[in-house]
């Protein structure tokens, strides 16, 4: 008999139990750690996350193996990078920002970026979301394109910056 694939990770809504799970697959995925993720979130500011934006999670056993984290404008309003990014997009009113989004280097490839992705939007319908993603990050823009987000603008000439709604939907 061959072996049996694997069943996809269980996806939900985070809970104060997943931060632990959340901050290693962060850590792991760092840019000080040959990662790309370009931020690091603190654990407080993370449960703040609980009760701003729905956060998402893919669990497999006991591990947090993706997570999307969503926040409203002003939670990442202070970093800098994310000031330009509203400095140089016309987001609609509503809008939230999306990402940075991870998933385990052992789980990539198999489309849960884009499983984390609907499951957000199933719980947050028709508000524009937004982000932006490094022009050497050829995965996260691959992953981006599928799963529907288009380009919008650019910024510092090597970032993109994607959005859930195409111009004509947006307020
Ligand atoms: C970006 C990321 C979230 C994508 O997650 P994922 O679950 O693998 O995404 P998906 O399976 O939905 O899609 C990945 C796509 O990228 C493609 N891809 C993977 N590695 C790639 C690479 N090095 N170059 C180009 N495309 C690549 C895959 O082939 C796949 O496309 P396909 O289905 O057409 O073949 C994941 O790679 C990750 O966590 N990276 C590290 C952290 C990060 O960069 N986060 C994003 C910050 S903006």
């Amino acid at each position: 008999m061959g072996d049996m694939p694997e069943p996809a990770p269980e996806i939900g809504q985070a809970t104060k139990a997943d931060i632990d799970g959340i901050l290693q697959l962060q850590d792991t995925n760092h840019l000080d750690r040959g990662g790309l993720l370009s931020v690091r979130f603190s654990r407080e500011w993370l449960e703040a996350r609980l009760s701003d934006l729905p956060v998402i999670v893919a669990r497999r056993g006991g591990r947090i193996v993706g997570y999307p984290i969503s926040t409203s404008l002003e939670a990442q309003a202070s970093a800098a990078i994310v000031q330009a990014m509203l400095n140089a997009y016309a987001h609609s009113k509503d809008a939230y920002i999306y990402g940075p989004v991870c998933v385990a280097a052992d789980e990539r490839g198999q489309g849960l970026a884009s499983a984390l992705f609907s499951a957000l939007l199933a719980r947050v319908p028709n508000r524009e979301c937004f982000t932006f993603i490094r022009g050497d990050n050829a995965a996260s823009l691959r992953a981006h394109t599928k799963m529907g987000m288009r380009s919008v603008a650019s910024l510092r000439s090597a970032m993109w910056i994607t959005s859930s709604l195409p111009t004509a939907l947006r307020a």
